[in-house]
């Protein structure tokens, strides 16, 4: 799924975030604010929200991958506890203090560490069962709701819009352009 990229690409916003935070700069609270918003929406209210509703029931009716839609259950829920406390702390509300950063360190590393593997997961195991298990006119179905959903959340330009919004968090703190990541 495509928008394992927008995650992917907050999670690289996190790790910048935390190097920062660790160097001792100052807190791009704005852009971890506006990092964890676009988790919040497009991916807890929206992504999982569908896979929830759609994916993993359609597997755990067929009997396939029970153990592993439970804890990919737990860890949605685990995320959006560890969301609401980085949005909390960088909501705007002053400089936090150490204790503060270190909190906010620790918090989008543990989602970092989680997301990683649960969105591997998803890719190379869960989504292959889905297409297993779902007959192809049902998939395609699936598909064109799961496009209604994301314009009527996010408007006409939909996915487009929010990567829009992902490159500006990248361009504000200067990890948008690709080549600086090539080793020399
Ligand atoms: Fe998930
Ligand atoms: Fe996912």
């Amino acid at each position: 799924m495509r928008e394992h990229g927008v995650l992917k690409r907050i999670l690289l916003v996190y790790r910048e975030g935390i190097r920062r935070l660790q160097a001792g700069d100052k807190t791009p609270a704005q852009a971890l604010n506006a990092g964890a918003e676009i988790i919040r929406s497009f991916i807890e209210d929206y992504h999982e929200h569908l896979e929830e509703q759609y994916v993993f029931p359609k597997l755990e009716q067929a009997g396939q991958l029970t153990d592993v839609t439970a804890v990919l259950r737990t860890q949605h829920q685990r995320g959006r506890i560890l969301t609401d406390r980085t949005l909390a702390a960088t909501s705007g509300a002053g400089v936090p203090d150490k204790a503060g950063r270190d909190a906010l360190i620790r918090d989008m590393s543990a989602f970092i560490r989680m997301y990683e593997p649960h969105e591997a997961r998803e890719d190379t195991i869960v989504f292959l069962a889905l297409r297993a298990v779902v007959p192809a006119k049902e998939f395609r179905d699936l598909a064109e709701t799961f496009e209604d959903e994301e314009h009527r959340r996010f408007g006409q330009r939909g996915f487009e819009g929010v990567v829009d919004k992902v490159a500006d968090i990248e361009k504000s703190l200067g990890i948008y352009d690709l080549s600086q990541f090539t080793p020399t």
